[in-house]
């Protein structure tokens, strides 16, 4: 399923972010496309912002998705929250579905290795499965500044070559994600925990193992207006190379 209902806050004025074009094609289309390229992938469900759904159904049918024959792509209204539109989303999938993906439409490039070896992962047994990328920066905890615009004090280094940034598609059993994301929601405005930002996050957070697999350099997410020219960057070498 695709998460697609996000505003793009960060990305500048514009259309809402799955919306906007990344060589002449939607990056939701990009996405969608990825995601039916694999050939474990049978059901898409869209997640599209709650007064966007015959839009993006449009824009579908109209980009006219290859690899499409004996597949179902269909489109629902999201939520408020990531976790919300993951939720609907959800609640959309075929009863006998056993693995699902979730996967930002905001990672249009992701390559079709990536979404096959978290699939693969799932069917070979973890019940939760995690691309992810050893990090270039050193990263430091922080707390809050002591007069607002201050400086933050440090309170710890943790040890880089032990921290990964995760990408998606994440995958999990059907039944564990369902599980998980109903127990967040009985549990929404109990807890003062700072909000999970992923679906593995609540696994962890809810019971249940999450693992890792090598993620790739072309799945980040375009989340700041430097991520759209690399983007059309990687999309351009792309075509050269292998007329994509
Ligand atoms: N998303 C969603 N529903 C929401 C919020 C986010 O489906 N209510 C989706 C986005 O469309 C995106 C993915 O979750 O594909 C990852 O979120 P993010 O990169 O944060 O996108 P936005 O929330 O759109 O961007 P921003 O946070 O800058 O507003
Ligand atoms: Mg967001």
């Amino acid at each position: 399923m695709v998460p697609a209902a996000g505003r793009g806050e960060r990305l500048g004025p514009g259309a809402p972010k799955a919306l906007r074009e990344l060589g002449g094609v939607p990056i939701l289309v990009h996405a969608v496309r990825a995601l039916l390229g694999a050939r474990s992938v049978r059901t898409v469900v869209v997640a599209a912002p709650a007064d966007g759904v015959p839009g993006v159904r449009a824009l579908l049918d109209e980009h006219g998705l290859p690899g499409q024959l004996g597949k179902d792509v269909r489109v629902v209204a999201g939520g408020e929250t990531r976790q919300e539109s993951v939720r609907l989303a959800l609640a959309a999938l075929p009863e006998e579905t056993e693995v699902v993906l979730v996967h930002d439409a905001a990672r249009p490039l992701v390559p079709v290795e990536v979404i096959e070896a978290v699939a693969g992962a799932v069917a070979a047994g973890s019940d939760a499965v995690v691309p992810a990328v050893p990090l270039a920066d050193t990263v430091k905890q922080v707390e809050p500044a002591a007069r607002p615009g201050g400086p933050e004090p440090v309170v710890g280094t943790p040890e880089r070559a032990r921290l990964r940034a995760v990408q998606t598609p994440q995958g999990f059993r059907h039944r564990l994600l369902v599980d998980v994301h109903a127990k967040a929601l009985a549990a929404e405005g109990t807890s003062d925990e700072a909000p999970v930002t992923d679906d593995a996050g609540l696994v962890e957070r809810f019971g249940g193992r999450v693992v890792v697999v090598p993620g790739h350099e072309e799945a980040f997410k375009v989340t700041r207006p430097l991520d759209l020219v690399l983007a059309e960057a990687v999309l351009a070498r792309r075509r050269a190379v292998d007329g994509f």
